[in-house]
């Protein structure tokens, strides 16, 4: 508009400059728009306007290269070891995967940001049950915040922290590099595990970490996604001591909680083992029915920490998501039922830690090392440094499995670097996550698939 006046308070004279210029501007573009090429356009059309650049999450990532080779989910001719999901159909031992969930008129308005109250209970009683035996103080549902999933419970997390110093480990779970470059209260300090060290850290060593770097917080995925190690027994007491006595928050994902085959464990880990005072502990614990019991496309997670913590993730929920499906919910209390329950986890722990065996046992076959002594989750970190070129890093492996329709995931994507800091060649680079989440028939002719393709080298 004010354009337009300026124009009516020109002379003349000036006005013909003015119209000149303009037409040979106009004439300039149309000559720049004649001479670019077809591929500038299209850029120019998918640019992201206001948005900014924001790559997939690594796993997911795979997924998305897989599809230029043909891969699509669910195609019988492909072999998912990339996969961040365990088997979702019918098990050994197993209860029967329900078929229909029901729907109350009820159900069909808003429901509580924290979660009905009948989930929250059954999840605060299936953690007494296992891990608070005997002890005076026990959880309830003021402890228990319901989300739509881990991945959900996580980022009401990173909106309802305050400015921490969040130390964090690498390698870990790659969605935390994305919550660290999102909420920008939090100030991320990294502590590299190295391969030397089985991928495992010194409680007191950790003890000092903290003392040192001033963390007001530690995020760590326990048993860990990718490489399968598990903080228990002692160690796990050590450090919700630590926690604890350095007022220091541990924000404990325990999504592979059940996915647990250390020598001599008959069960599930988790910190809440260790806490004393479920209220004043700074222990805060993600899990869900995604793995342990096999319902990703569920949707359900929770979260369980002290009464003050839970209304702080409460509050973020309600501008963030304005909590979970109801329905989902109520089918959700059947699931942790206890004989269910209990049926259900042991199977998947004896199925799985078959699987794990598998894998270890055929990937040592094929010249990949696998380090350390991996105990849980449904994952195998190994490195193939000692394979022959092209094979000898994570993305190479990738490339050549899809040309055999497998799917693997680089290591290196679980090099948790926000807002990629840390500059060259990453540690994890010789490393690849092979996922025995498929059935064990597929688990194993991906195998097979796999050892073709390094003896064909
Ligand atoms: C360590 C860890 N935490 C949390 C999640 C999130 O699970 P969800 O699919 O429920 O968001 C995953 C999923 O891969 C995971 O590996």
């Amino acid at each position: 508009m004010s354009a337009w006046i300026c124009f009516g308070l020109l002379s003349s004279e000036l006005m013909r400059d003015v119209k000149a210029t303009i037409a040979s501007a106009e004439n300039q573009l149309q000559v720049q728009q004649v001479e670019s090429k077809p591929e500038d356009q299209a850029e120019h059309v998918e640019s992201n306007m206001a948005f900014r650049q924001l790559p997939f999450m690594g796993v997911i990532r795979v997924n998305d290269l897989a599809t230029e080779h043909g891969f699509r989910m669910g195609h019988p001719d492909w072999i998912n070891l990339g996969q961040g999901q365990p088997e979702v159909g019918e098990l050994d031992g197993a209860p029967p995967r329900p078929s229909r969930i029901d729907i109350d008129i009820a159900d069909h308005a808003y429901g509580a940001v924290e979660g009905i109250d009948e989930l929250r209970q059954a999840v605060a009683a299936h953690y007494n049950r296992l891990y608070r035996n005997g002890k005076a103080s026990k959880y309830t549902a003021e402890n228990v915040a319901i989300s739509s999933g881990g991945r959900l419970a996580l980022s009401r997390c990173g909106a309802a922290l305050d400015d921490v110093r969040l130390g964090y480990f690498t390698p870990d779970y790659t969605a935390y590099e994305d919550l660290m470059t999102t909420f920008h209260r939090l100030n991320p300090v990294a502590i590299e595990l190295d391969v030397k060290d089985g991928f495992r850290i010194d409680p007191n060593e950790l003890q000092k970490k903290v003392v040192q770097d001033k963390l007001g917080a530690l995020l760590i995925s326990n048993p860990c996604n990718p490489t399968g190690m598990i903080i228990q027994g002692e160690e796990l007491s050590a450090w919700v001591e630590m926690a604890r006595q350095q007022d220091c928050t541990l924000l404990m994902d325990e999504f592979y909680s059940h996915f647990n085959y250390s020598n001599g464990a008959d069960g599930p880990v988790s910190s809440a083992e260790y806490v004393e005072d479920v209220n004043i502990d700074p222990v805060v614990i993600f899990d869900g029915l995604t793995k342990c019991f096999r319902y990703p496309g569920w949707r359900v997670g929770w979260v369980l920490a002290p009464k003050t913590v839970i209304r702080a993730f409460t509050a973020a929920g309600s501008f963030l998501d304005g909590g979970p499906s109801r329905p989902i919910q109520k089918a959700a209390v059947d699931i942790l039922e206890p004989n269910r329950a209990d049926q259900e986890t042991n199977a998947l722990r004896a199925a799985f830690s078959q699987k794990q065996q598998i894998t270890i046992t055929r990937l040592k076959e094929m010249g990949i090392d696998v380090p350390g002594n991996p105990q849980g989750t449904f994952y195998v970190f190994a490195s193939v440094k000692n394979l022959p070129k092209p094979l000898i890093t994570g993305e190479g492996f990738m490339n050549e499995a899809f040309k055999h329709q497998v799917l693997t995931v680089p290591g290196e994507y679980f090099d948790v670097n926000p807002n990629r800091l840390r500059k060259g060649v990453s540690p994890l680079e010789s490393f690849v996550r092979f996922s025995f989440g498929p059935p064990k028939e597929q688990l194993e002719q991906g195998l097979d698939r796999l050892a073709k393709m390094i003896a064909a080298m």
